[in-house]
């Protein structure tokens, strides 16, 4: 019995040890200490054994079966080890990590924000609409006629007869009088669509619309909401002027300019030796318009005015061709 005992164990500890992975270390497991392994079967043995040497036997029995057990325990660690090692060969742990980029706002949606935050403390809040749109909000009800040139197909993108890509957020002002009833004080912000690319234009940009409407809002509040927003954006000490424009659901209307932001107007480049770059469109909401949503012409006066998001950052950055904004080179964009 005890012959057979150290036999067993020399046997067992060499194959245990000699096993090349989990796989093989399972089987020698189970030669050994399995339901029928070489072990278990003279455990069922000891019966036959008188009673003085049973005890002995036992014990001699356990303590192997434990020294085996422990053995394929040791072997098992041993195993996981030299795996991991294999894995993180060539990795030089004393090397410096990656560095990791973290991302940023574009510069357009960074310049969105923060007109729509200039107006949000002047109590506007913001409105939405469709880009895709109906000819009656695009046109129709902003008072823009049949044969105008704007609805040109060479201007539009149109979907079919009656629905469109938005040409300018001027839409919701429409839609947003349409479900409220005045007073109003919003700004529109979002994407707009025309068939128009150079370094100045691209087929989608964005434009912000504002519109007030209230009882005696006046030419005036025009001028002093959109001449605190421009000082506030580009420059507080920026000269601002208005003059006399065309849009057809305004009137009066009126082209918004500032002293040039480049040149502080002296004159260059950008500002074609003006001095002056212009900014904005605006004017009072002409009544057409009003009539369109059921307002009340006679009772409620408003104004109404859009801005080209693009222009604003190219104005703001110094940057000289509007397509830089969308061929999203990492380059380009990390500076901002
Ligand atoms: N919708 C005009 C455009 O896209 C901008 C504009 C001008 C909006 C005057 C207005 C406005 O609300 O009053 O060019």
């Amino acid at each position: 019995m005890f012959e057979m005992l150290e036999e067993i164990r020399a046997y067992g500890l060499t194959s245990i040890g000699s096993a090349d992975g989990l796989e093989a270390l399972e089987k020698a497991r189970v030669e050994l200490l399995g339901r029928k392994g070489r072990l278990t079967s003279l455990l069922k043995g000891l019966g036959q054994l008188t009673t003085e040497d049973r005890p002995k036997a036992g014990q001699a029995l356990n303590m192997l079966k434990q020294e085996l057990e422990a053995a394929c325990e040791n072997k098992k660690a041993e195993i996981a080890r030299q795996g991991i090692a294999v894995r993180i060969k060539g990795f030089d742990p004393s090397l410096p990590g990656r560095q990791m980029h973290s991302g940023a706002l574009h510069p357009i949606t960074q310049v969105l924000d923060e007109v729509c935050s200039i107006f949000g403390r002047m109590g506007f809040s913001i409105a939405t609409g469709p880009e895709v749109e109906l000819d009656f909000y695009n046109f129709e009800a902003l008072n823009i006629p049949a044969d105008h040139p704007v609805r040109d197909m060479q201007d539009t993108f149109y979907i079919d007869d009656k629905v469109l890509l938005r040409t300018h957020t001027s839409p919701i002002q429409v839609r947003t009088m349409e479900k409220t009833s005045p007073p109003l004080r919003i700004i529109a912000p979002g994407k707009v669509y025309r068939c128009d690319s150079d370094v100045t234009h691209t087929p989608m940009f964005h434009q912000v619309e504002g519109l007030m409407v209230d009882r005696d809002v006046s030419f005036s509040d025009l001028k002093g909401i959109l001449t605190f927003f421009l000082q506030e954006f580009f420059n507080a000490e920026a000269a601002v002027r208005f003059r006399p424009s065309f849009f057809p659901f305004t009137e009066p209307s009126a082209e918004v300019d500032i002293q040039c932001v480049i040149c502080r107007g002296v004159g260059c480049r950008v500002c074609s030796q003006t001095g002056w770059l212009e900014v904005l469109g605006a004017g009072m909401v002409h009544p057409e318009v009003f009539r369109h949503v059921g307002y009340d012409a006679e009772e409620f006066t408003g104004f109404a005015f859009g801005l080209g998001i693009e222009r604003f950052s190219m104005l703001r950055y110094g940057i000289d061709d509007i397509r830089l904004f969308y061929e999203n080179d990492l380059r380009f964009l990390r500076q901002f």
